[in-house]
């Protein structure tokens, strides 16, 4: 069985969506089989990242209308990486979004029931990682994908707002849910930077600091930096958090 990360944050604006995508095709390229999942149904993003606006959408799958693998695209000759690359897309359109945003309790408690179908479909059709880029905050369907998730990445930014929401956060979801649970600093200032790499806050090991470069938005509007430029400080970033990934494939 493989590993499922939830990408998560308190607010919004982190870099999950950046760090997603980059998580998956470097662990992709490296070999492994991954599926990249947009779960921030309320404002997705992946499919205008990856330029696919196709017939069946996320939504359709949670919503009881289509089986998980008429929405995984595979991905992996587009980008030429060893491992096979899925992508599960969410609709942007607005009505599909105003849908998710008018779903009650009942609904969400039946797609959590349909992720977690769809996570144990995904893993024996041999994928080792599967990434959840989730919105911010406690909307369901972040908690859902929390729920799902035996790892979650909560990135953080140097800030005092930043580090107050998230601590709220680690004590109300991350442990009511007893997850095993990361936090990946972003947008740092080089210098504030902590190269021992043995960094905690709230008693959760900090596994990377991102620095703040400013040639990220424009280069992540085009491409995958982590493909494109495998010695770019945010590349190198990646593939820390790579390595601890890792250490929890097969563990499961
Ligand atoms: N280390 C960094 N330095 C500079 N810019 C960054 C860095 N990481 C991400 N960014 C930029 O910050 C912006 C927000 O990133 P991203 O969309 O990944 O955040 P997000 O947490 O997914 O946002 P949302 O909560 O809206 O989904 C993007 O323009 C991205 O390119
Ligand atoms: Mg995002």
């Amino acid at each position: 069985m493989g590993v499922t990360v939830a990408v998560h944050s308190s607010k919004g604006g982190t870099g999950k969506t950046c760090i997603s995508v980059n998580l998956a095709a470097l662990l992709a390229l490296e070999g492994y089989n991954v599926c990249l999942l947009d779960m921030d149904l309320k404002a997705p993003c992946l499919c205008t990242f990856f330029n696919r606006y196709p017939k069946w959408w996320l939504n359709e799958y949670l919503d009881g209308k289509c089986d998980i693998d008429s929405i995984l695209y595979d991905i992996t000759s587009q980008f030429g990486t060893k491992g096979r690359f899925f992508i599960g897309l969410s609709n942007l359109d607005i009505a599909a979004v105003r849908q998710i945003s008018n779903m009650d309790r009942k609904w969400q408690a039946k797609a959590l029931k349909l992720l977690l179908e769809a996570k144990r479909s995904i893993f024996m059709n041999g994928v080792d990682v599967l990434i959840l880029d989730t919105g911010p905050g406690v909307e369901f369907e972040s908690v859902n994908a929390i729920a799902i998730a035996d790892l979650v990445l909560s990135v953080i930014k140097p800030n005092k707002i930043s580090y107050v929401c998230t601590e709220q956060l680690v004590k109300g979801v991350y442990m009511t849910l007893e997850k095993k649970c990361y936090l990946v600093e972003n947008m740092c200032h080089m210098l504030s930077i902590d190269m021992s790499g043995k960094k905690e806050v709230f008693g959760l090991p900090v596994i990377a600091s991102i620095p703040c470069i400013c040639d990220i938005p424009m280069k992540n509007d085009t491409s995958i930096i982590g493909l494109t430029d495998p010695d770019h400080r945010f590349t190198v970033s990646i593939k820390r958090i790579c390595r601890t990934i890792e250490e929890h494939i097969g563990k499961k």
